[in-house]
């Protein structure tokens, strides 16, 4: 059987969700999966992007490194992790485009089966993280994908994460990923890698 496809869309503005991105593919690639790491796109104009320090920079560097995910991305592929970091407990609007742009496959049924999973960072411990990954299993769900939780199913998830998806705490000076988290990251690659592989041809 060919390899398992592992498609990772994912915003980030100040690179704490792209760092735990990046410990979910190397995960997925640890299982033998093919990963397509994928930055959306600003919805903001360069104006609104000046007013915070970084922004702009931070956007050009990621956009060189990463495609902007298509439709077809998400055909290829046997599993999609998504990831954002929260605006208000909520997706942020750049991903939430690129999902809104995904009606004419809702329509097709062509990710019907598919397995799906969310991943968050917040700056605060208790800001959102959960909720943030819950309104993906919404729009997951929507889409036909088997949501695939982490519940406790790894010793990693006794000391970071959340039950629901992998999350990483950036604060006020945008730090990266704990080593915890980035345990936790890995294990949603590896699961997301072997549920997609199992669930090939299967639904
Ligand atoms: C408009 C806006 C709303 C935000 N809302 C929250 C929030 O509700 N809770 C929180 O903890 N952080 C919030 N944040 C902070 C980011 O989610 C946080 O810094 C995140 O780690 C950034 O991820 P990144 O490094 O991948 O860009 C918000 C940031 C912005 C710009």
């Amino acid at each position: 059987m060919s390899e398992t496809r592992v498609l990772i869309v994912f915003y980030s503005r100040n690179g704490s969700t792209e760092a735990m991105a990046k410990s979910i593919a190397a995960g997925a690639e640890s299982k033998g999966a093919e990963v397509r790491l994928r930055r959306v796109r600003e919805l903001a104009g360069p104006d609104v992007m000046a007013t915070a320090p970084g922004w702009a920079e931070n956007a050009a560097r990621m956009n060189a490194e990463y495609p902007a995910p298509t439709a077809d991305d998400a055909v290829w592929a046997d599993g999609i992790v998504f990831g954002t970091p929260t605006r208000f407990g909520n997706v942020t609007s750049e991903l939430k485009a690129f999902v809104d742009s995904l009606g004419g496959l809702w329509f097709q049924g062509k990710l019907v089966g598919k397995a799906g999973s969310a991943f968050t960072s917040t700056s605060t411990t208790h800001g959102g993280n959960e909720s943030t990954i819950l309104t993906m299993y919404n729009f997951m769900a929507h889409l036909g994908l088997i949501i695939v939780p982490l519940g406790y199913g790894d010793p990693a998830m006794f000391a970071a994460g959340t039950p629901y998806g992998a999350s990483t705490v950036s604060g006020q000076a945008s730090a990266p990923p704990t080593a915890q988290d980035v345990a936790v990251a890995e294990y949603q690659g590896r699961r997301v890698a072997s549920v997609a592989g199992a669930l090939k041809g299967a639904v």
